[in-house]
């Protein structure tokens, strides 16, 4: 849970601007490079690893483009292990792995024609000759890359692109596709690796959301995780439903091949061994001529029958792509322009509010539905009441439309001019939504409103789905519409209720079976076990998340002593701010809260620590009271190995140096500005092999 959870909370947006502290510039640079680097990981591991991304494709972008942004102006800060030194996410363990003979690259991104010009200026100057000549002009398919090995003219392997060098075997999988040929003609070379992009053409996700629909299942959010997804199953026959296809761009490893001098010649050949090679691919003598195929694909773009998030403009002659070569990720000879988001004009009907789980209310637009970026949008946030003003918005007005990223609907803002006269502005509603009519209120320093009636039903559904989720007591069977059915039928009105279904009148109700029924209770009974960290997350109290409730459930051990703790003790905590403080201690002073408290405790949850601690104290505390910072990698171990082992051994490992730090691990590649503050400080700082005795006797050198 760690790892994933303190991303989730590096995530918000208060967290995602550089922190304040108090050391130098450098300093800065240095932590915020570490934040990004994690960041960056755990999304890349989301997108591709798990087809589970969670925020836009742009804000991913905006991560790294901070990351190359910052490593450029401190260059003495660039890590060996920087995602921009290195390619995509490690594999699942799902499939066996395949390791790629040639790597499979990435790509660098030109946002705007300035920076496109400014890579073929680049790619210019390292070459002997003046220019590049022609350049081959692709459209950026929005799938998933894979590399398919012939043997023979036998299709022998298709592996996924993974961390680039090693993959995923999707052989199975990928027979499936009717596009992509299992024999290719007499003549082929003997060995030939054919990289390209798989993707689920519109047609295939429209026909499988509406196939969901009339299950009356969730709708798949878009093609390219659906296609990731679909291409990743364990079962190739599920695989083999999707309808996806391939968009074949280059090849890998060729042996015995027909010894072709351009890359518009490997596309056509490919082509003519019966390979899919897209058809708008194009040459052009020039950059002019390559803008010219980027503004035609942003006009055109949707009405291509599959997703494409931009145009690739590749050098074409192959000795010129093997002058230029690659950087450790990508390929100096190619760039990707990335497309910015579609916009649409819609009328904005209302503005409404929706009330979250922990009661925060937040308003939206309730749009016309309006076609953009390959889907029809009808609803969109607008975040806070600070930004309905900002942006000026109105009910009645018309309103730009277009989806961040490509994914979520955004309003950018009115068509001032097609404002009627006298639009009355909206002001943020005073009272809840839900039928008890409580008010929302906003505190002042607070951009959000919130309703604080814990038995609103708006946030109990909310606040369920959160006590039931994998982070926190992880109730399997519990999912979403069971919720709110056990919420309409009146059997849960507080998560305590979970404890006490009235499981003869579920066994009643159409969809349960005993088996359902069963399953459901077993779930619910193993979940009384879980960790007071788990608890605390379920108890969903405002500012304290994952990460967070780690810090308390490991300070005090059980939750009648949180419970009672002051602010002052609670904030103690290192890792607790006051306003998390303060946020815990109200949330156990609220006799509703109490109450919920109690309910869980004569259920039979468990209240305490064990597990983790459990673990903890069986090794031996060598480094209680101790505070360790690492800097630079340590061999054998991952940044988040480092840190579970020193608490495992009872230390605490934050991320900066301070008067409180024991000891600094300097590993490979140290971040100078930590070394330096410790040396400062006449902290002692060690190197991997005092570290390891260290945590062995539990004495510094
Ligand atoms: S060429 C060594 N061509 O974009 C060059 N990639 O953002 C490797 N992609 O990993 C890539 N359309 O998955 C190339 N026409 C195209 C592409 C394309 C989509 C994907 C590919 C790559 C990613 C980089």
């Amino acid at each position: 849970m760690g790892l994933d959870t303190g991303l989730a909370i590096l995530l918000s947006p208060a967290s995602s601007t550089i922190r304040q502290v108090t050391t130098g510039a450098e300093d800065r640079a240095e932590d915020r490079i570490g934040e990004l680097i994690e960041l960056i990981r755990y999304h890349d591991r989301r997108y591709h690893a798990e087809d589970a991304p969670e925020i836009p494709d742009a804000n991913f972008d905006l991560l790294k483009r901070e990351l190359l942004d910052l490593e450029a102006a401190h260059p003495e800060l660039v890590r060996a292990d920087s995602p921009t030194q290195t390619v995509g996410a490690d594999p699942s363990t799902l499939f066996e792995p395949v390791e790629h003979r040639v790597p499979m690259m990435s790509l660098d991104n030109a946002f705007d024609q300035d920076e496109l010009s400014a890579w073929a200026d680049r790619a210019r100057r390292r070459l002997a000759a003046e220019d590049f000549g022609d350049l081959v002009c692709e459209l950026k398919f929005d799938g998933l890359a894979v590399s398919l090995r012939y043997e023979d003219g036998k299709l022998v392997q298709a592996a996924t692109r993974g961390n680039g060098r090693i993959g995923e075997d999707i052989t199975a999988n990928i027979l499936t596709l009717k596009t992509v040929p299992h024999r290719l003609p007499a003549g082929a070379p003997q060995v030939l690796e054919v990289r390209g992009e798989v993707y689920m053409p519109l047609v295939a996700f429209d026909a499988l959301n509406a196939q969901q629909e009339a299950e009356g299942k969730p709708r798949y959010a878009n093609p390219r995780n659906t296609a990731a997804g679909s291409l990743r199953q364990k079962d190739p026959s599920i695989t083999a439903t999707r309808g996806l296809s391939m968009w074949c761009y280059s090849v890998g490893e060729v042996q015995g091949g027909p010894g072709l001098v351009t890359h518009s010649a490997t596309l056509e050949y490919l082509n003519e061994l019966g390979l899919p090679v897209n058809p708008e691919t194009t040459t052009a003598q020039s950059m002019d001529a390559a803008w010219q195929f980027i503004e035609q694909c942003e006009s055109k773009r949707h009405d291509l029958p599959y997703e494409i998030d931009g145009a690739v403009i590749k050098v074409n002659r192959l000795d010129l792509q093997q002058e230029l070569g690659s950087t450790s990720r990508a390929p100096r000879w190619a760039v990707a322009y990335k497309l910015p988001p579609e916009e649409k004009t819609t009328k904005l009907r209302r503005i409404q509010v929706s009330i979250g789980s922990k009661g925060k209310a937040t308003p939206f637009a309730v749009l016309e539905p309006v076609f953009v970026g390959g889907s029809t949008v009808e609803m969109a946030t607008l975040h806070n009441e600070d930004q309905v003003r900002a942006k000026d918005v109105r009910p009645g007005d018309t309103v730009v439309v277009r989806k961040a990223g490509d994914v979520i609907p955004e309003v950018i803002g009115p068509v001032l001019a097609d404002r009627p006269d006298d639009l009355a502005e909206w002001d943020f509603p005073s009272i809840c939504p839900c039928p008890h009519r409580q008010p929302l209120t906003r505190q002042e320093g607070d951009a959000a409103h919130y309703c604080r009636f814990p038995h609103c039903p708006e946030q109990l559904r909310g606040w369920i789905e959160h006590f039931a989720a994998r982070n926190a007591l992880d109730i399997e069977h519990l999912g979403e519409q069971r919720v709110h059915l056990f919420i309409d039928l009146g059997f849960i009105s507080d998560v305590g209720d979970i404890y006490a279904l009235p499981y003869d009148r579920i066994r009643e109700l159409e969809g349960f079976g005993e088996l359902s029924v069963s399953n459901l209770a077993a779930a619910i009974e193993a979940s009384k076990q879980q960790t007071l960290t788990r608890l605390l997350v379920g108890l969903n109290i405002r500012h304290l998340g994952d990460t967070t409730s780690e810090l308390l459930a490991d300070a005090f051990g059980h939750l009648d002593r949180i419970m009672e703790a002051p602010v002052e003790d609670l904030a103690e905590v290192d890792g607790i701010g006051p306003i998390m403080a303060e946020s815990v201690h109200d949330f156990f002073q609220s006799e509703v809260n109490r109450e919920i408290v109690e309910k869980l405790r004569a259920a039979g949850l468990n209240f305490a620590q064990d597990t983790g601690q459990a673990e903890a104290q069986a090794l031996p505390q060598t480094l209680d009271g101790m505070t360790i910072v690492v800097t630079g990698g340590l061999e054998g171990y991952t940044r988040d190995q480092v840190g579970a082992v020193i608490k495992a051994h009872g230390g605490k490992s934050p991320g900066s140096v301070s008067s409180k730090t024991t000891a600094v691990v300097a590993g490979e590649n140290p971040g100078a500005s930590k070394t330096d503050k410790a040396e400062k400080l006449g902290i002692p700082v060690l190197d991997q092999a005092q570290f390891e005795r260290l945590i062995e006797t539990g004495e510094l050198p």
